[in-house]
């Protein structure tokens, strides 16, 4: 059925260019991109904002009480055609890349109210399917009846290498090691953490794209696609 639009859950490590390939897998597909990352830093950016984060511990019960103000939305830009997430009505999306926040999410991201709360969002955004969502937890948690789960991964080394040239690119001072230590931290802690760890699904195909330029992800990815609508 040519016209039968699917959900992809696209699952991984922190940096494994997640947000690079379902961008581009979305675009090539007229599908809309979720950035589910976006969204816990959002939140952790609005705790740290109050003053609920210190030495990175998060103030748990404070946090929990201010969820249901926090309003966080998608919106594509034009000019520069990137989707760019707002928080009550702010355009935060350069603020939530920044280390600060990347250093404080993953604790945030281990609350499970803060889950709870993102996970109902993320399945209200999807209802609809015809969506490529990247997250930790998209094909074990939100979408569990996802058409096609992927699991991505690169070695930590490449990923940090990324990250870097990322934030270089945007005229940030940062260290490579700084970063390295950064996403050794984050995928112990996403890995490990009681609430939703980061686990292939069983289901979910593993890709690694430590020798992958993201076209040839994308080929990759739309011939599965192709392969998951035929066979539905
Ligand atoms: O993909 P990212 O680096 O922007 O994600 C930021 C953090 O949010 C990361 O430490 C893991 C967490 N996260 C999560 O727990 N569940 C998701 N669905 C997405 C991100």
């Amino acid at each position: 059925m040519e016209h039968k639009k699917i959900i992809v859950a696209i699952d991984g490590h922190s940096s494994s260019g997640k947000s690079t390939i379902s961008k581009q897998l979305a675009a090539s597909l007229g599908y809309k991109y979720i950035d589910t990352g976006a969204m816990y830093r959002a939140v952790t950016l609005y705790a740290l904002r109050k003053g609920f984060i210190n030495n990175k511990a998060v103030d748990k019960d404070k946090l929990i009480q201010v969820l249901p103000e926090i309003d966080i939305r998608f919106r594509y830009n034009p000019e520069t055609k990137k989707t760019d997430t707002y928080l009550n009505g702010e355009n935060i999306e350069d603020e939530i890349r920044a280390l600060e926040v990347s250093n404080n999410v993953s604790q945030v991201a281990t609350i499970k109210e803060v889950r709870m709360a993102m996970v109902k969002k993320q399945q209200e955004m999807g209802k609809e399917r015809g969506i490529v969502m990247d997250g930790r937890d998209i094909g074990t948690v939100v979408f569990p009846d996802a058409e096609l789960k992927i699991f991505l991964t690169a070695s930590t080394k490449v990923r940090a290498q990324r990250r870097y040239d990322e934030l270089k690119a945007k005229g940030l001072d940062v260290s490579f090691d700084e970063i390295l230590k950064n996403i050794e931290e984050r995928d112990h802690i996403d890995s490990t953490r009681k609430e939703s760890p980061l686990i292939k699904a069983d289901d979910a195909i593993v890709l690694d794209n430590s020798n992958m330029i993201p076209e040839e992800q994308n080929k990759w990815l739309l011939k599965k696609v192709e392969e998951v609508k035929n066979a539905h």
